[in-house]
């Protein structure tokens, strides 16, 4: 399952997903999204390898619907991916008290509602689990979780909330077998970053910081969230993975 699939990462998330063989629930708000990017998945299979559930991941209620269709389908959880995301642009003294809300309940408390309502039932199905079954969770953070950024303290601090989460997270979940780690994406060109990449500028300014010189692609940081969302990755936990094109060390 992947949240905000709709566009961006999470879609090209579920996709890789889908083509390493996962059956893939897209969740997001919006369904032309979802309908689009599950279609993208489906063409040209037998079988349909993806599905759509509407829900807004802030709201506790839509979670537990959420909750109550996967159980209904069959209730075996192997993978979730917290993806949905937002961002934002202020100053501190400037922001707005529903601003500061708006960016850490997306970024955050969504991963807190996801991660305790399908949680248990991934606990659930471990417990009926013969032998080693891959499960695990992998939370989208963000290289801005790991340093300050001008005018997005309310996403840096989300997102830096996010990293240290995932490793309690992962501590809680050792016992049930269910790794848990998150993916600190650099800057990449997605629905999110569409707007300030119009400001050549802006680009320039990306690509001079980064030490591979360019902006990543979506499918780049999906191939490393399919990685540690896999058995390829069973003795890590509690990780962070970084993908930022070398920001870090310029
Ligand atoms: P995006 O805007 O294409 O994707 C985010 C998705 O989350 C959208 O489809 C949006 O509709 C969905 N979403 C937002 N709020 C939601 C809610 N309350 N309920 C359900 N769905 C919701 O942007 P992108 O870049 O693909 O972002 C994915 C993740 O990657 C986000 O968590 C973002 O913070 C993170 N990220 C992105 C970076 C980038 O450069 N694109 C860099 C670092 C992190």
């Amino acid at each position: 399952m992947v949240t905000g699939a709709g566009s961006g990462i999470g879609e090209q998330t579920a996709a890789r997903l889908a083509s390493e063989g996962a059956q893939v629930i897209l969740v997001g708000r919006t369904v032309s999204k979802l309908e689009r990017a599950a279609q993208q998945i489906n063409d040209g299979l037998s079988e349909p390898a993806a599905v759509i559930f509407q829900a807004d991941v802030t709201k506790e209620e839509e979670v537990q619907g959420l909750a109550d269709f996967i159980e209904q389908k069959s209730g075996d959880l192997h993978i979730l991916v917290n993806n949905a995301g937002t961002s934002g642009n202020s100053s501190i003294l400037n922001m707005e008290e529903s601003e500061w809300d708006r960016i850490q309940n997306t970024n955050l408390k969504s991963v807190y509602l996801v991660s305790k309502a399908l949680g248990r039932l991934m606990i659930n199905s471990k417990e009926q689990d013969e032998g080693e079954v891959n499960r695990s969770i992998v939370n989208v953070a963000s290289l801005s979780g790991h340093k300050a950024g001008a005018k997005i303290p309310h996403y840096s601090s989300s997102k830096a909330a996010v990293i240290n989460f995932t490793k309690s997270l992962a501590l809680e979940f050792a016992p049930y077998g269910i790794r848990v780690n998150s993916v600190s994406p650099g800057f990449a060109e997605t629905p999110l970053t569409e707007e300030g990449l119009k400001n050549k500028r802006f680009e320039e300014a990306i690509q001079r910081n980064t030490a591979l010189g360019r902006v990543g692609r979506p499918e780049e940081i999906a191939k490393v969230i399919t990685f540690a969302a896999s058995d390829e990755a069973s003795y890590m936990t509690g990780s962070d993975l970084l993908v930022d094109g070398g920001w870090m060390i310029t």
